[in-house]
């Protein structure tokens, strides 16, 4: 459904993605997890078309991305629903517009239509009471989700997250998760999300890669992936456990 081959894009003299290569299967949950600054952001934001490489094979759903023409981007963007990394909401809409703004540019859906779907989505993601309020009247966290419930909206085949869970509180966090596990179950999405969070990739990743200086460096259903022998792997594991190992110490010493 999505594939990397040998990717390579560079902003100004640094080299971002570094012979990248991955594939992403039909109805999979592909996560990708990594140190920051590391092209997890700049890699989605090539899925989708907003940038492009500068050497190397992107294809997504058959079509190849390099050298777009107009046509083929909208056709893409129709397919690719992406949650950006700070929900990117247009502040002079309520939440109710933002999320139904989907619906409204780009089917013939009927208003009643629209509006019952927007608020099956908003209760979903517990959103009723906010539908009326402005992007600046309500918490980062809702914001998150509000930016969700709006790239959900359409069923794209494909969706990309950019660090869904960050800024949630726990049981959010799961709550998100087993959206994502439902999204591909019904509509048999192809998901990719990139997460800093190893619970939320655990649990619902078909696979995790390990992204580092621009390129996978493990790639692996979770099971084998925390077996991983790898010692970037490793010490990425180790950093996640070992905050919640100094979290119990903490809490013993009060
Ligand atoms: N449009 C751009 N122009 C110039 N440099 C960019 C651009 N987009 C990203 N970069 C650079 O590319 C590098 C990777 O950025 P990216 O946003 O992909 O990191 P990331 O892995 O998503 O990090 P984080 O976990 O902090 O979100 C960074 O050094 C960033 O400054
Ligand atoms: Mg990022």
């Amino acid at each position: 459904m999505i594939t990397f081959s040998h990717v390579t894009k560079s902003f100004r003299n640094q080299r971002v993605l570094d012979d990248l290569s991955f594939h992403v299967e039909k109805g999979e949950t592909f996560m990708i997890v990594g140190p920051s600054g590391t092209g997890k952001s700049v890699t989605l934001s090539h899925i989708i078309g907003l940038i492009q490489p500068d050497s190397g094979e992107i294809t997504v759903n058959g079509m190849t991305l390099n050298n777009l023409k107009k046509e083929e981007l909208r056709a893409l963007r129709q397919k690719v629903g992406m949650l950006f990394q700070g929900g990117a909401l247009l502040n002079w809409m309520n939440i109710f517009d933002n999320v139904a703004l989907p619906l409204r540019e780009s089917t013939n859906m009927p208003e009643k239509e629209i509006r019952e779907k927007v608020r099956s989505v908003l209760d979903i993601l517990g959103l009723e009471a906010a539908a009326g309020k402005m992007p600046s009247e309500i918490s980062g966290g809702m914001m998150k989700r509000a930016g969700l419930a709006r790239a959900l909206i359409t069923e794209p085949a494909i969706m990309l997250y950019d660090e869904p869970t960050s800024g949630l509180d726990p049981v959010m966090s799961r709550r998100i998760d087993s959206l994502i596990g439902e999204m591909k179950l019904k509509f048999a999405m192809t998901s990719v999300v990139v997460t800093h969070d190893l619970v939320s990739a655990l649990n619902v990743g078909d696979k995790i890669a390990l992204l580092s200086g621009g390129r996978v460096l493990e790639c692996a259903p979770p099971g084998e992936f925390l077996e991983s022998r790898n010692p970037v792997v490793r010490s990425f594991i180790d950093s996640q456990f070992s905050i919640k190992k100094e979290f119990a110490k903490a809490i013993s010493e009060r």
